[in-house]
Protein backbone atom coordinates (compact mmCIF):
# COMPACT_ATOMS: atom_id res chain seq x y z
CA UNK A 1 0.00 0.00 0.00
CA UNK A 2 1.21 3.74 -0.56
CA UNK A 3 1.02 6.18 1.44
CA UNK A 4 0.89 9.87 1.36
CA UNK A 5 2.27 12.22 4.35
CA UNK A 6 1.86 16.33 4.01
CA UNK A 7 4.65 17.62 5.69
CA UNK A 8 3.09 21.05 5.45
CA UNK A 9 4.22 23.81 2.59
CA UNK A 10 5.08 22.15 -0.13
CA UNK A 11 6.57 19.15 1.83
CA UNK A 12 5.37 15.34 1.39
CA UNK A 13 6.23 11.80 2.18
CA UNK A 14 5.77 9.20 -0.32
CA UNK A 15 6.19 5.57 1.47
CA UNK A 16 5.42 3.08 -1.56
CA UNK A 17 5.59 -0.19 1.06
CA UNK A 18 9.31 -0.68 -0.04
CA UNK A 19 10.79 2.85 -0.45
CA UNK A 20 10.60 6.29 1.11
CA UNK A 21 10.30 9.13 -1.34
CA UNK A 22 10.81 13.28 0.12
CA UNK A 23 9.37 15.64 -1.97
CA UNK A 24 10.57 19.22 -1.16
CA UNK A 25 11.86 19.30 1.91
CA UNK A 26 11.26 22.27 3.76
CA UNK A 27 11.02 21.27 7.44
CA UNK A 28 13.67 23.34 10.26
CA UNK A 29 12.03 26.78 9.11
CA UNK A 30 8.58 25.49 8.15
CA UNK A 31 5.80 26.93 11.13
CA UNK A 32 3.65 23.74 9.91
CA UNK A 33 6.18 21.56 9.30
CA UNK A 34 5.34 17.94 12.06
CA UNK A 35 8.63 16.88 11.92
CA UNK A 36 12.42 18.20 11.25
CA UNK A 37 14.91 17.75 9.24
CA UNK A 38 17.00 15.37 11.21
CA UNK A 39 14.14 12.98 11.94
CA UNK A 40 12.56 12.79 8.15
CA UNK A 41 12.95 9.11 6.83
CA UNK A 42 14.21 8.95 2.85
CA UNK A 43 15.49 6.65 0.28
CA UNK A 44 14.59 9.47 -2.66
CA UNK A 45 14.56 13.10 -2.29
CA UNK A 46 12.76 14.89 -4.98
CA UNK A 47 13.20 18.33 -5.61
CA UNK A 48 11.16 20.25 -8.09
CA UNK A 49 12.82 23.75 -7.98
CA UNK A 50 16.22 25.89 -6.30
CA UNK A 51 13.69 28.43 -4.25
CA UNK A 52 14.24 27.64 -0.45
CA UNK A 53 10.41 26.54 1.11
CA UNK A 54 11.41 23.35 -1.22
CA UNK A 55 15.45 22.66 -1.04
CA UNK A 56 15.85 24.34 1.97
CA UNK A 57 16.65 20.72 4.23
CA UNK A 58 17.80 18.48 0.91
CA UNK A 59 21.34 18.86 1.36
CA UNK A 60 21.84 18.02 5.35
CA UNK A 61 18.87 15.22 4.93
CA UNK A 62 20.68 13.70 1.65
CA UNK A 63 24.33 13.34 3.98
CA UNK A 64 22.23 11.97 6.28
CA UNK A 65 20.26 9.42 4.73
CA UNK A 66 22.27 8.86 1.69
CA UNK A 67 19.22 9.47 -0.52
CA UNK A 68 19.46 9.55 -4.01
CA UNK A 69 18.38 13.14 -5.24
CA UNK A 70 15.97 13.54 -8.20
CA UNK A 71 15.97 16.97 -9.76
CA UNK A 72 17.35 18.94 -12.60
CA UNK A 73 21.05 19.08 -13.77
CA UNK A 74 21.23 22.42 -12.07
CA UNK A 75 20.12 21.90 -8.77
CA UNK A 76 21.78 18.65 -8.32
CA UNK A 77 25.20 20.21 -9.57
CA UNK A 78 24.52 22.28 -6.67
CA UNK A 79 23.68 19.77 -4.30
CA UNK A 80 27.34 17.91 -5.28
CA UNK A 81 29.07 20.81 -4.24
CA UNK A 82 27.50 20.42 -0.84
CA UNK A 83 28.62 17.09 -0.21
CA UNK A 84 25.45 15.16 -1.34
CA UNK A 85 26.61 11.87 -3.79
CA UNK A 86 23.79 10.42 -4.85
CA UNK A 87 22.34 12.54 -7.19
CA UNK A 88 20.43 11.59 -10.65
CA UNK A 89 20.23 14.78 -12.88
CA UNK A 90 17.38 14.87 -15.04
CA UNK A 91 15.53 17.65 -17.27
CA UNK A 92 12.09 18.65 -18.52
CA UNK A 93 9.90 15.49 -19.81
CA UNK A 94 12.97 13.33 -19.02
CA UNK A 95 12.13 10.33 -16.75
CA UNK A 96 13.94 7.16 -15.24
CA UNK A 97 12.71 3.84 -13.35
CA UNK A 98 13.89 3.03 -9.90
CA UNK A 99 13.26 0.26 -7.66
CA UNK A 100 10.09 2.01 -6.70
CA UNK A 101 8.69 2.75 -9.95
CA UNK A 102 9.18 5.47 -12.36
CA UNK A 103 9.64 9.39 -12.24
CA UNK A 104 9.18 12.22 -14.81
CA UNK A 105 9.89 15.73 -14.55
CA UNK A 106 7.12 18.12 -16.28
CA UNK A 107 6.56 21.08 -16.79
CA UNK A 108 5.62 23.75 -14.26
CA UNK A 109 5.56 27.67 -14.81
CA UNK A 110 7.20 28.88 -12.04
CA UNK A 111 11.13 30.39 -11.23
CA UNK A 112 13.91 28.46 -9.63
CA UNK A 113 16.76 30.63 -8.23
CA UNK A 114 18.32 28.63 -5.89
CA UNK A 115 19.23 30.27 -2.11
CA UNK A 116 22.89 31.70 -3.17
CA UNK A 117 21.70 33.18 -6.33
CA UNK A 118 22.97 30.21 -8.48
CA UNK A 119 21.14 29.57 -11.15
CA UNK A 120 18.23 26.81 -10.63
CA UNK A 121 17.73 25.64 -13.84
CA UNK A 122 13.87 25.28 -15.04
CA UNK A 123 11.35 24.26 -12.71
CA UNK A 124 9.67 21.16 -12.33
CA UNK A 125 6.72 18.92 -11.17
CA UNK A 126 6.55 15.09 -11.17
CA UNK A 127 4.53 12.37 -12.48
CA UNK A 128 5.32 9.21 -10.37
CA UNK A 129 3.85 5.85 -11.96
CA UNK A 130 4.04 3.36 -8.59
CA UNK A 131 2.86 -0.19 -8.09
CA UNK A 132 -0.31 1.49 -6.71
CA UNK A 133 -1.11 3.91 -8.59
CA UNK A 134 -0.40 7.09 -10.63
CA UNK A 135 0.51 10.17 -9.05
CA UNK A 136 1.47 14.04 -10.33
CA UNK A 137 2.71 16.94 -8.14
CA UNK A 138 2.07 19.76 -9.73
CA UNK A 139 4.58 21.79 -7.13
CA UNK A 140 4.93 24.89 -7.64
CA UNK A 141 3.35 26.31 -10.72
CA UNK A 142 0.79 28.42 -12.75
CA UNK A 143 -1.95 27.39 -14.55
CA UNK A 144 -0.92 25.68 -18.06
CA UNK A 145 -3.05 23.95 -20.86
CA UNK A 146 -0.51 21.38 -21.19
CA UNK A 147 -2.19 19.72 -17.97
CA UNK A 148 -4.50 18.21 -20.16
CA UNK A 149 -1.43 16.19 -21.39
CA UNK A 150 0.02 15.48 -18.42
CA UNK A 151 -3.53 13.84 -17.11
CA UNK A 152 -3.43 11.51 -20.15
CA UNK A 153 -0.83 9.40 -18.30
CA UNK A 154 -4.30 8.68 -15.96
CA UNK A 155 -3.77 10.45 -12.57
CA UNK A 156 -5.09 8.58 -9.27
CA UNK A 157 -3.95 11.59 -7.01
CA UNK A 158 -2.84 14.95 -8.21
CA UNK A 159 -1.41 17.17 -5.89
CA UNK A 160 -1.82 20.73 -6.51
CA UNK A 161 -1.13 24.19 -5.00
CA UNK A 162 -3.79 26.29 -4.37
CA UNK A 163 -2.26 28.83 -2.19
CA UNK A 164 -2.45 31.62 -4.52
CA UNK A 165 0.50 34.55 -4.76
CA UNK A 166 3.07 32.12 -5.58
CA UNK A 167 1.57 29.75 -7.24
CA UNK A 168 -1.73 28.96 -8.53
CA UNK A 169 -4.78 30.02 -6.32
CA UNK A 170 -8.37 27.96 -5.54
CA UNK A 171 -9.80 29.16 -9.16
CA UNK A 172 -6.88 28.08 -11.35
CA UNK A 173 -6.99 25.06 -9.39
CA UNK A 174 -10.54 24.30 -10.58
CA UNK A 175 -9.17 24.53 -14.27
CA UNK A 176 -6.40 22.47 -13.46
CA UNK A 177 -8.37 19.65 -12.22
CA UNK A 178 -10.58 19.96 -15.34
CA UNK A 179 -7.53 19.24 -17.30
CA UNK A 180 -6.14 16.77 -15.48
CA UNK A 181 -8.46 14.39 -14.62
CA UNK A 182 -7.24 12.75 -12.00
CA UNK A 183 -9.75 10.22 -9.68
CA UNK A 184 -8.96 12.29 -6.34
CA UNK A 185 -6.65 15.70 -5.70
CA UNK A 186 -5.20 17.07 -2.58
CA UNK A 187 -4.57 20.58 -2.05
CA UNK A 188 -0.53 21.96 -1.01
CA UNK A 189 0.96 25.02 -0.50
CA UNK A 190 -1.30 27.00 1.64
CA UNK A 191 -1.68 27.80 5.10
CA UNK A 192 2.19 27.61 5.59
CA UNK A 193 2.20 31.89 6.24
CA UNK A 194 -0.95 34.15 5.89
CA UNK A 195 -0.45 35.69 2.49
CA UNK A 196 -1.62 32.28 1.46
CA UNK A 197 -3.99 31.10 3.83
CA UNK A 198 -7.17 29.44 2.45
CA UNK A 199 -10.29 27.86 3.01
CA UNK A 200 -9.65 24.17 2.11
CA UNK A 201 -13.10 22.99 2.97
CA UNK A 202 -14.78 25.50 0.52
CA UNK A 203 -12.09 24.57 -2.06
CA UNK A 204 -13.24 20.67 -1.53
CA UNK A 205 -16.60 21.80 -1.95
CA UNK A 206 -16.21 23.45 -5.26
CA UNK A 207 -14.05 20.14 -6.49
CA UNK A 208 -16.75 18.12 -5.94
CA UNK A 209 -19.42 20.30 -7.05
CA UNK A 210 -17.52 21.60 -10.23
CA UNK A 211 -15.06 18.76 -11.08
CA UNK A 212 -15.52 14.23 -11.22
CA UNK A 213 -12.70 14.47 -8.95
CA UNK A 214 -12.90 13.38 -4.95
CA UNK A 215 -10.75 15.89 -2.96
CA UNK A 216 -8.70 14.65 0.16
CA UNK A 217 -8.08 17.47 2.65
CA UNK A 218 -5.61 16.43 5.53
CA UNK A 219 -3.74 18.18 7.95
CA UNK A 220 0.07 19.00 8.04
CA UNK A 221 1.22 15.02 9.44
CA UNK A 222 -2.17 13.75 7.52
CA UNK A 223 -1.86 10.71 5.46
CA UNK A 224 -3.76 9.54 2.44
CA UNK A 225 -3.43 6.19 1.49
CA UNK A 226 -3.57 5.66 -2.75
NI1 LIG B 1 8.76 28.39 -5.53
MN1 LIG C 1 7.18 27.46 -2.96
Amino acid sequence: MTELTWLGHGSWLVHTGTHTLLLDPFLNDSPTAPLKADCVPADYILVSHGHSDHVADCAAIARRTGAAVISNFEICQWLSKQGVKNTLAHNLGGGSTHPFGRVKLTLALHSSALPDGANGGNPSGFLLWLADGVIYFACDTGLFSDMKLIGAAGIDLAVLPIGDLFTMGPDDSIEAIKLLAPKRVAPSHYDTWPPIAQDAAAWAERVRKETLAEPCVVPPGGKISL
